[in-house]
């Protein structure tokens, strides 16, 4: 069905003005100051959006759905996390391929595939995890940038003896990458530092969940970002740090890009929100604000707000990782190493930076466009997302910037037992939120009915 998105702020990564939208055939086909719904087909729905902003729909550039990690899987499956997506605003989300160590990247590709393909509610794409590099695997590699679109690597420095990749095959794979035009994104924490600590902790009997961040300080993070960045530098590749927690690795990229070397930043929106005490609260609550790298002393979050406003930092994304508190957390009862990482936030990102961004002041509404929505378009090829204009795909969330509203379990869309922001008020809510045109969310409640709508979106490789 037609829509007609009337009288709303427009606002994108460049630009902010009143106007009106026309979408047909999954498309923005029309924008000008005012459009007659007179003069449209009859059966075109008129969205009032006056009083309300209108963004092109958010795209977060890390998440994590079918996630085998740490001796159990993520709770989501692809229909409750795109559900979750589009609720808080996103239409489109980039998920981590995480094969298992000596798994075949086809089998891998396939494997993710085969989860997102009849399920997701929302359109998607795949960072391939690398973890092998042998020859039958850079073969495969090649035909899934090639044949499937999937123009982006990720790598894991840390996760020692599960997902983590020599220096050898990250200079080659990053030479790879080069080669092909593939940017390679990378989990910067020294893996070897990390399992050192970690024994040390525990043999001095320190195995609650509160330890986790002393296992892997600031230090342990600029060092991965500094790795990086050297063999970026050596190899010509281009690469994007994700999840980078710090001042002291923000720091880090920030000198290598004075130097020239291509890298991009991210954070994610727990390093925004939390901090390291969350992990320190009593009777085992702690647990659920582990995840890597660390939440850190709340002194760096002036630092990852900066850097977003200068551009050091490109995107905010959610490193979404969902594991009940009961069941799975637990395993770590005794041994904070146990402990399955992740903070779920896929629904609740875009109100969580609006409340502590935008209304704050930290941000202006084009910044906050740019981190959540284009940057990550353009950086990963999603041709047609990240953008109001005409030709772009109609992914687009009118948002009332005022609507106040409580943070549960109780009422997120994700299948977690959790929310880390239980009870927490944020100001802003996606109103109504749709998908290549077709609506999926109205006064802030799901209404689609199709799993399987989302689309695998093929990438061009560019980064050469
Ligand atoms: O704690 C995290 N980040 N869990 C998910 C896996 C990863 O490192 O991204
Ligand atoms: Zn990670
Ligand atoms: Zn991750």
């Amino acid at each position: 069905m037609p829509l007609l998105i009337k009288n709303g702020r427009i606002i994108t990564a460049d630009a902010d003005y009143h106007g009106d939208i026309y979408c047909a055939g999954e498309k923005i086909t029309r924008i000008e100051d005012s459009i007659d719904p007179g003069s449209l087909p009859s059966d075109t729905e008129v969205i009032n959006a006056s009083g309300r902003y209108v963004f092109p729909g958010f795209v977060d550039p890390h998440v994590h759905v079918h996630l085998p990690f740490m001796g159990t899987f993520a709770k989501d499956d692809h229909e409750s996390a795109s559900r979750a997506a589009i609720v808080g605003g996103t239409t489109t989300y980039i998920e981590m391929i995480c094969p298992a160590p000596d798994q075949e990247p086809m089998d891998a590709f396939n494997e993710w595939q085969g989860k997102a393909k009849d399920q997701s509610h929302c359109d998607y794409s795949f960072h391939l995890g690398v973890v092998r590099f042998d020859d039958l695997a850079r073969e495969q590699i090649r035909r899934i940038v090639r044949d499937h679109g999937i123009a982006s690597f990720k790598v894991f420095l840390a996760y020692k003896g599960a997902l983590d990749i020599s220096d050898e095959n990250l200079f080659d794979l990053l030479s790879m990458g080069k080669e092909l035009g593939v940017i390679t994104t990378a989990h910067c924490e020294n893996a070897t530092a990390i399992a050192a600590m970690q024994q040390k902790l525990l043999s001095e009997g320190k195995t609650g969940p509160e330890w986790h961040e002393p296992s892997r300080p600031v230090r342990v993070e600029a060092e991965g970002v500094h790795h990086l960045a050297t063999f970026a530098e050596l190899t010509g590749a281009h690469v994007y740090a994700v999840h980078t927690s710090c001042a002291a690795a923000i720091e880090e990229a920030r000198a290598a890009q004075a130097r020239g070397v291509k890298l991009w930043v991210e954070s994610v929106i727990p390093h925004f929100a939390l901090d390291h005490t969350h992990a320190e609260q009593v009777n085992f609550e702690g647990a659920k604000y582990v995840m890597s790298p660390p939440l850190r002393d709340r002194a760096n979050h002036d630092v990852l707000w900066a850097a977003l406003a200068s551009g050091v930092t490109s995107t905010v994304g959610t490193d979404h990782a969902p594991f009940d508190f009961n069941g799975q957390k637990d395993m770590g009862k005794d041994d904070f190493t146990l402990i399955p990482n992740g903070i779920p936030s896929i629904q609740e990102r875009i109100d969580l930076l609006h409340t502590l961004g935008v209304k704050t002041g930290r941000i202006d509404l084009n910044t906050f466009v740019r981190v959540a929505s284009t940057n990550a378009a353009q950086i990963f090829g999603l041709k047609g997302k990240g953008t109001i204009s005409v030709g772009a795909d109609a992914d687009i969330v009118v948002y009332d910037p005022e609507h106040k509203h409580t943070l549960s379990a109780k009422t997120h869309q994700s299948q977690v037992d959790y929310n880390g922001f239980e009870g927490w008020e944020v100001t802003g809510r996606a109103e109504t939120v749709t998908v290549r045109g077709k609506v999926m969310a109205r006064d802030g409640g799901f209404v689609g009915d199709e799993p399987g709508r989302g689309r695998l979106i093929q990438r061009e490789p560019t980064h050469f």
